[in-house]
């Protein structure tokens, strides 16, 4: 299956009101890569995202996954093609516990290895495991990462979208982080959609990567070639945090 197209995005136009936020936009993921995209906040990163489980939905332009046409599919719909996410601000639910946030992540199709699936959790992240019982609300930045990237990994997904994983985390977590999904995908094959403003991290990370800017896709390449390209590194990686 390697090199077949998992996620195509072609010509997307987001609008919120009557502003449009995506400007016809294409990338592509396929199957087994892990696709970046980059740009500076405000650029649409977290509108594609959203606009691929069609909240908001695109008004122009087409998204495919794995063939089907998933353009105007009703959100939970998409869902249950097995595409899951992080959302930007990781969005646990922090009243219940680490435990408890992992199970709403399950699908009702996966049930007969709920078992398997929490254990490879805390393979993942075994400090998930040392907090079980903990409230979603009172564990670290980095913990909440972990636990979000958990949750989406109970619906056993074909692609994983993360939106912005690493934002306000200390570098050696953000290091155990992109290390996980690393593992996620040369262990298990995953294939993975990530937005970051952590250009650096992101592209070091990445197959490939997409630079946004102003609701436009403006660059492509391999996470090599945008890494040592001039224009990149001028906007995205010179002075910054690494
Ligand atoms: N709910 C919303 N209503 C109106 N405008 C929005 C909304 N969400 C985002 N925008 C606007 O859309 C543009 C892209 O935002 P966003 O996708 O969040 O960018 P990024 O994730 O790259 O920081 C910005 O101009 C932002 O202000
Ligand atoms: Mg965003």
């Amino acid at each position: 299956m390697a090199g077949t197209t998992l996620l195509d995005i072609k010509g997307v136009q987001t609008y919120y009101g009557n502003i449009r936020a995506l400007n016809g936009v294409d990338v592509t993921v396929k199957q087994g890569e892990i696709v970046a995209l980059i740009g500076a906040n405000g650029a649409g990163k977290s509108t594609l995202m959203m606009t691929i489980f069609g909240a908001p939905r695109a008004r122009a332009g087409t998204i495919t996954f794995a063939g089907t046409d998933i353009t105007q599919m009703p959100t939970h719909e998409i869902a249950r093609m097995r595409i899951a996410q992080s959302p930007e601000g990781r969005r646990i639910f922090p009243r219940m516990t680490v435990m408890e946030n992992l199970q709403m992540g399950a699908s009702l199709d996966n049930l007969q290895h709920y078992d398997e699936d929490v254990e490879k959790v805390f393979t993942l992240f075994p400090r998930l495991k040392e907090r079980i019982a903990q409230r979603g609300g009172t564990l670290s930045g980095g913990e909440q990462q972990m636990l979000s990237i958990g949750r989406a990994l109970m619906a056993r997904p074909k692609l994983l979208l993360l939106d912005e994983p690493s934002l306000g985390l200390a570098p050696l977590i953000v290091k155990q982080i992109f290390d996980a999904i690393r593992e996620l995908n040369r262990t298990q094959g995953l294939t993975v959609f990530l937005v970051e403003q952590n250009a650096f991290g992101a592209l070091r990370l990445a197959n490939r990567g997409y630079v946004m800017v102003n609701g436009n896709v403006t660059m492509s390449g391999t996470g090599k070639e945008l890494l040592a390209d001039p224009e990149v590194r001028a906007a995205y990686l010179e002075g910054g945090h690494h």
